[in-house]
């Protein structure tokens, strides 16, 4: 699931493609029709469904329409990529603990609501931290919050700005995430 530019949703793909991660990518759900990774994944034959406030503006039906995608593809892990909006409960009861999702910040620190993308940046500038990072953990019901299954350091400069910063962070997130969700499911038995 994304609805960025999709700069993780590629590496992933990049990853499977080289066959370094042993998976396989059945769709995409996107919030936001127009967003990057739905581009990327229409390029690379991947079937992408568009669920959101708009297209689903009757709650049990948005509801509905994320389980309707999973009962038609039968998945193994949900990998967020960069999608913001909360995930209803029964996707979260659906796929428990094998939900993952990426943030750029060394959490618990810079999480939460309101901490998404550049906002994560400035944060981390406006609190003078000498370290940021990624983090890849699984999804609760909460924003930013449940298990950290890997984290990935990446040093603050006196001169970065949260663009410089996000770039860095950002190579971070692409080297961390494909090891982290190998390494989580083998754990399982994968
Ligand atoms: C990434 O930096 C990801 O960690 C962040 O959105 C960006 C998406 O970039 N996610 C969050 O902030 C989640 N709270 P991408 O579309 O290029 O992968």
């Amino acid at each position: 699931m994304a609805s960025g530019a999709g700069s993780n949703f590629q590496a992933l793909l990049a990853q499977i493609e080289a066959k370094r991660l042993n998976a396989v990518c059945s769709f995409l759900i996107v919030n936001n029709k127009n967003c990057g990774a739905a581009q990327i994944a229409i390029a690379n034959g991947i079937p992408v469904y568009h669920i959101s406030s708009v297209t689903h503006p009757d709650p049990l039906e948005y509801e509905q329409a994320f389980l309707d995608v999973l009962k038609k593809h039968e998945i193994d892990f949900l990998v967020l990529a960069g999608y913001m909006k909360k995930l209803t409960n029964s996707l979260l009861m659906h796929l428990k603990n094998r939900i993952l999702n990426i943030h750029p910040s060394l959490l618990p620190k810079f999480g939460g609501q309101g901490f998404y993308g550049r906002r994560v940046h400035e944060a981390v500038l406006a609190a003078n931290q000498g370290w940021s990072g990624a983090t890849v953990h699984l999804v609760s019901g909460e924003y930013d919050n449940g298990l950290i299954l890997g984290q990935s350091m990446v040093p603050v400069f006196i001169n970065d700005t949260p663009d410089t910063l996000a770039a860095r962070v950002l190579v971070a997130e692409h080297n961390l995430y494909w090891k982290t969700l190998r390494d989580y499911a083998a754990s399982l038995g994968y």
